[in-house]
């Protein structure tokens, strides 16, 4: 039986909620150019356009509704007694939160929320952010960036996702395509470590030799079905 468990989710487990993914065709990688809106370079280039571009993805990410995936989580969390379970997500949705989900790490940062590039302060961005925007803490313009993790910046909270990975005893990776480190080495360090994994995709991905187990469908289906598995087997 498995003790505490890692659930790493990405784009997918969100696609089903009509959050466009990332490297999919519809993909929003496949509309706008990383080097345009989610690097630093591009941020200190042009403020404005990284600003709309994530002002824009904010009014569809508050519309979206959490999908019987992350419904499965709260499930999950609410009938094991095997030991704790946590959401280390690469999505900046909020939707594992509007699901009910507890012990969510963000690693790649929320789209409610703004960090100054002067003060450090991490505010409230739930409304539009601008460079006329006043930071809350410092008072200075034009300082805010989204906190979203752009290329080449840290992850957040990696101290604390280590941790759960050297402890868990089974990893389950929902809707990722494992392209981006270091999240795309999760699976490998839980398993060095003794625990099981399993990949929830629509395919195979780039990274799936580190899984254990492949379960291929729509994470809608796929995964609800096998929390009812698990709880029935705890
Ligand atoms: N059910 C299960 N899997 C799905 C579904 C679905 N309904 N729809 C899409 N997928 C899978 C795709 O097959 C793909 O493997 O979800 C994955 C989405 O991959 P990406 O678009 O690359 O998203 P993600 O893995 O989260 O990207 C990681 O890259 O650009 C950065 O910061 C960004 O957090 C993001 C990171």
């Amino acid at each position: 039986m498995y003790g505490d468990i890692v659930i790493l989710s990405g784009a997918g487990i969100s696609a089903e909620s009509g959050i466009p993914t990332f490297r999919d065709s519809d993909g929003l990688w496949n509309n706008h150019r990383i080097e345009d809106v989610a690097t630093i370079e591009a941020y200190e280039r042009h403020p404005e356009q990284v600003h709309d571009f994530y002002n824009g993805l904010k009014i569809d990410l508050q519309k979206a509704r959490p999908n019987p995936a992350h419904l499965a989580i709260t499930e999950l969390q609410n009938g094991y007694r095997n030991g704790t379970v946590s959401v280390v997500t690469q999505n900046v949705d909020l939707l594992h939160e509007k699901a009910g989900n507890r012990n969510i790490y963000h690693i790649h940062g929320q789209i409610d929320q703004a960090v100054c590039m002067n003060c450090g302060r991490i505010t409230d961005a739930r409304g539009e952010v601008t460079t006329e925007t006043l930071c809350a803490g410092c008072g200075m313009a034009a300082t805010l960036k989204p906190n979203i993790v752009f290329f080449g910046e840290n992850l957040l909270r990696m101290n604390e996702v280590d941790a759960l990975l050297d402890k868990c005893r089974l990893l389950i990776a929902v809707g990722t395509s494992g392209a981006v480190y270091p999240a795309n080495t999760f699976a490998r360090i839980a398993r060095y470590h003794g625990a099981d994994t399993i990949e929830f995709n629509l395919h195979a991905t780039v990274n799936s030799y580190d899984f254990d187990r492949h379960v291929i469908g729509r994470a809608g289906e796929t995964f609800p079905r096998f929390i009812k598995e698990l709880l029935a087997e705890s």
